[in-house]
C-alpha cells in the first residue's frame, strides 16, 4: 500500500489540496483533524474536563470513531452518529486542541489511523503523521503557507460566508494556533527530517494540487 503523509500548519490548505490530490491519484483521503474534533464532540459530550487525563482514560475504550465515505465525500460518525457538521463548530474548535494534548488519546488515535493505512493507497493529512503516525510513509510533504496569507484567505472564506471578520484577528487567531501547535509537548508540528517542504504563499488552488499529485508521483517507488 502506498502511503503519503501530509502535514502543516492550520489554515495551509491540507485539506482541501490532500482532498482533491487524493481524487486524482485515486487514493483514499484521510482528514485525522477530523478524527480529532469527534473525539473532541465525544468529551464534551460526557461533560468532562478536556484537561482531565484520567477521565478521558477511562471513557476512550467507549469512543468509536469511523470514516465512512458517501457519494465520495468523508463523513465522520462518532459512535455512529454523523457528527461531520458539528465537529466544524467553533466551540468543538476550541476544544479540540485542548483534546489533542493527551497523550492516550493521542495513541489510541494513532493507533486507528495506523491501522488505516494498512488496507488503502492513502493520503492522510494532519501534523504527526510523517513524524509519528506513519515514520516509513513513502512520500512526505510539509504544507505551508506564511501567516499572512493564511490569514487572507481565511479572512476571505469568512466574507464570502456572510460572516463578520476582521482582519487583525484571524491573523492573531492563526499566529496563536501556530505557537500552540509548534510548542504543544507531544508531537509538536514540525516537517518530518525527509519530507518535501511545498509553500502555497505564491500559488493558487489548482497549482498547489498540481505540485503536490507530481511530489506524490516522482516520490513514489513503485
Ligand atoms: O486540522 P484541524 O484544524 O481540523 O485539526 C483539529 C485539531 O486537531 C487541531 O487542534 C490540531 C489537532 N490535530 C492534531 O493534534 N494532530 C493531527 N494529526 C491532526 C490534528
Amino acid at each position: 500500500m502506498i502511503q503519503v503523509a501530509i502535514d502543516g500548519p492550520s489554515g495551509a490548505g491540507k485539506s482541501s489540496i490532500s482532498r482533491e490530490a487524493a481524487r486524482r491519484l485515486g487514493f483514499i483521503y484521510v482528514d485525522t483533524g477530523a478524527m480529532y474534533r469527534a473525539a473532541a464532540v465525544f468529551i464534551m459530550q460526557r461533560r468532562i474536563d478536556p484537561d482531565d487525563a484520567e477521565k478521558i482514560g477511562a471513557v476512550l475504550p467507549m469512543m468509536d470513531i469511523e470514516l465512512r465515505y458517501e457519494d465520495g465525500e468523508q463523513k465522520v460518525y462518532l459512535c455512529g452518529e454523523n457528527v461531520s457538521r458539528v465537529i466544524r463548530t467553533r466551540e468543538v474548535t476550541r476544544c479540540a486542541p485542548i483534546v489533542s494534548a493527551q497523550p492516550k488519546l493521542r495513541q489510541c488515535l494513532s493507533q486507528m489511523q495506523q491501522e488505516m493505512a494498512q488496507h488503502h493507497n492513502i493520503i492522510m493529512d494532519g501534523r504527526d503523521i510523517g513524524t509519528v503516525v506513519l515514520p516509513n510513509a513513502d512520500v512526505k510533504i510539509f504544507l505551508t503557507a506564511s501567516p499572512e496569507v493564511r490569514a487572507q484567505r481565511r479572512y476571505k472564506e469568512l466574507l464570502e460566508k456572510g460572516m463578520e471578520a476582521d482582519y487583525d484577528s484571524v491573523l492573531a487567531d492563526i499566529r496563536e494556533r501556530d505557537y500552540y501547535d509548534e510548542n504543544k509537548p507531544i508531537s509538536p508540528l514540525r516537517p518530518a527530517a525527509d519530507s518535501v517542504l511545498i509553500d502555497t504563499s505564491e500559488l493558487d488552488f489548482e497549482h498547489s494540487v498540481q505540485l503536490v499529485v507530481d511530489t506524490i508521483q516522482n516520490g513514489i517507488k513503485y
